[in-house]
């Protein structure tokens, strides 16, 4: 059995906006679905678009790090969960993303620290059902021994800190702009976390919704941008900086302790509202 207190969708996102706010992040409203200024996205898709010019250092602001609770739509382009949704429990079209984000100010040994202690500490997950990627390198970026190390540092048990290649560990908004490689928690929801058969290595980005991502972390590190003959380049940002993202639907669903998204207080009572209108089950 699962041993902390259930907690509602709204006390989660105020517990996050507090947390980073007393390690001196601004609380920064979410931005519009629609992105201002921005022809390269047609909805907002992560919590970092709305500070895209500050990671580019085009925009300064009067803070260096931020933290958010931000709507978006992945309904389309480089992010597109539609195909998703209705096959697995934890996609969705329109979500809430917890994030936290440094401007050039902290980088990975702070992301991955405010990590660790927000999971462990402050929402007393088990660290027995915690796992976590790193990006294993390429031809084009080499591998993220940092954040591995920095992991097992904070407490991570060395086998529970797996790599993966670009697909699921290197991050970019869209085909130009910051991108860098990141690295997941992964959370085991099944019954048994001490059962080395259910809670495994090969659940991680793996089959079903048992293990399942809660939270990313992008060391923002590069530009990307396209040439005139169509190819794309990789340039470094001005400062190393730090954009994360964290599922609000997901991470209830962990404290509530139940199966779905669907299930948590944050849906349910839609999908009960809907239901009570068409009269059905
Ligand atoms: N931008 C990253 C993501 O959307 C982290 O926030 O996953």
């Amino acid at each position: 059995m699962l041993k902390f207190s259930s907690m509602t969708g709204n006390e989660i996102r105020n517990k996050f906006l507090t947390y980073f706010e007393r390690n001196g992040h601004k609380i920064v409203a979410s931005s519009p679905l629609l992105p201002a200024n921005d022809p390269t996205l047609l909805f907002t898709n992560a919590g970092m678009n709305q500070f895209k010019d500050v990671f580019l250092g085009n925009e300064k602001r009067d803070y260096k790090r931020a933290v958010t609770s931000q709507k978006c739509i992945r309904a389309g382009g480089k992010h597109n969960d539609l195909d998703e949704v209705g096959k697995t429990a934890r996609h969705h079209t329109f979500f809430e993303m917890l994030g936290n984000f440094s401007f050039g100010d902290y980088f990975k040994e702070d992301a991955i620290k405010y990590a660790w202690e927000f999971l462990v500490d402050e929402l007393k997950l088990e660290k027995s059902r915690l796992w976590f990627s790193v990006f294993e390198g390429d031809d084009e970026v080499g591998p993220d021994e940092e954040a591995r190390d920095l992991w097992i540092k904070v407490g991570a048990s060395p086998d529970r800190v797996l790599g993966f290649g670009r697909k699921v560990n290197f991050w970019q908004m869209g085909d130009t702009g910051p991108c860098g490689p990141c690295s997941e928690v992964h959370y085991y929801m099944g019954d048994d976390p001490l059962d080395p058969q259910k809670n495994r290595a090969e659940f991680v980005n793996g089959p079903g919704d048992t293990t399942m991502e809660i939270w990313n972390l992008v060391f923002m590190q590069y530009n990307r941008t396209q040439n005139e003959d169509g190819t794309f380049a990789l340039t470094p940002l001005p400062a190393p900086s730090v954009d994360t993202g964290m599922g609000l639907e997901r991470i209830a669903a962990v404290m509530q302790n139940v199966k779905t998204n669907y299930e948590t207080d944050l849906i349910k009572p839609i999908v009960e509202y809907t239901a009570s209108l068409a009269k059905v089950k």
